[in-house]
């Protein structure tokens, strides 16, 4: 992989998909301030400059189709929770892929595919937040960092290419049902009955997150025995 650190850009995303043709595969762009990050439904992402991680990797030719591209979620959350296993700090992937260290948010992506016209993926960009070395944050009750964690801080680029080594190792197995199994492994609440709300239904029940089916439907078992499966959108967590 090949890192380009971007002073200040609008986001690393939308660099990416602007000079997508020209950037080879495998190509990172790194900033250290940007200033429209562009979050999950059409949300911002916000983070204090030169302090966090904001990235995106770029991967072409992938032996994925567009029903398969869940499984770059699996890794790029398992890979950020490896890293941050490696510093000692246990996180829990919410489901597709928010990182979540107790109950509070350290790293969210944003995964934009092209397609080939056999509809199978032509490239994928797949932009990563995660907070380092920010100690406040005053909009958001909810988040935290990994210097929150452990009281240190950490080198921006030493970070990146030591997260880029444990994605690299990963990639082989992309397809592979061990990356399914440790992302179901690191899913938040799994194992343990807790409320949830059917968004096609309206209603609201108990479940039991079991893990993620191969076409990366959520797996929730109801307290009738019954196995809910959940597309994104369809499901959210109740407190
Ligand atoms: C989310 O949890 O809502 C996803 C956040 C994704 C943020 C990253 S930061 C690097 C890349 N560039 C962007 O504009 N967004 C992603």
């Amino acid at each position: 992989m090949k890192t380009v650190w971007l002073h200040t850009i609008d986001s690393t995303n939308s660099e990416a998909l602007r000079r997508l043709p020209e950037l080879p595969s495998g190509t990172v762009l790194a900033a250290y301030d940007q200033t429209a990050g562009r979050g999950q439904r059409g949300n911002s992402w916000f983070t204090e400059p030169g302090r966090n991680l904001t990235f995106s990797i770029v991967l072409k030719n992938l032996p994925l189709s567009a029903l398969e591209a869940i499984r770059l979620n699996y890794l790029a959350s398992v890979a950020v929770a490896s890293f941050l296993d490696g510093k000692g700090v246990k996180a829990h992937v919410k489901w597709p892929n928010d990182i979540y260290v107790s109950g509070k948010k350290i790293s969210g992506m944003l995964i934009e595919n092209t397609l080939a016209p056999d509809g199978r993926l032509a490239a994928a960009v797949i932009g990563i937040g995660l907070n380092i070395n920010q100690r406040e944050f005053p909009q958001l009750a909810n988040a935290t960092s990994l210097a929150c964690c452990t009281g240190r801080e950490y080198p921006l680029e030493d970070s990146l290419e030591e997260f880029l080594a444990l994605f690299e190792d990963l990639l082989p197995g992309l397809s592979s049902e061990e990356l399914r199994d440790s992302y179901s492994a690191r899913l938040f609440r799994r194992g343990v009955s807790a409320r949830y709300h059917d968004l096609l239904t309206d209603e609201e029940f108990e479940g039991i997150i079991e893990g993620v089916e191969a076409d990366g439907r959520l797996r929730i078992r109801d307290l009738r025995g019954t196995a809910r499966l959940y597309r994104f959108k369809e499901v959210s967590y109740l407190l």
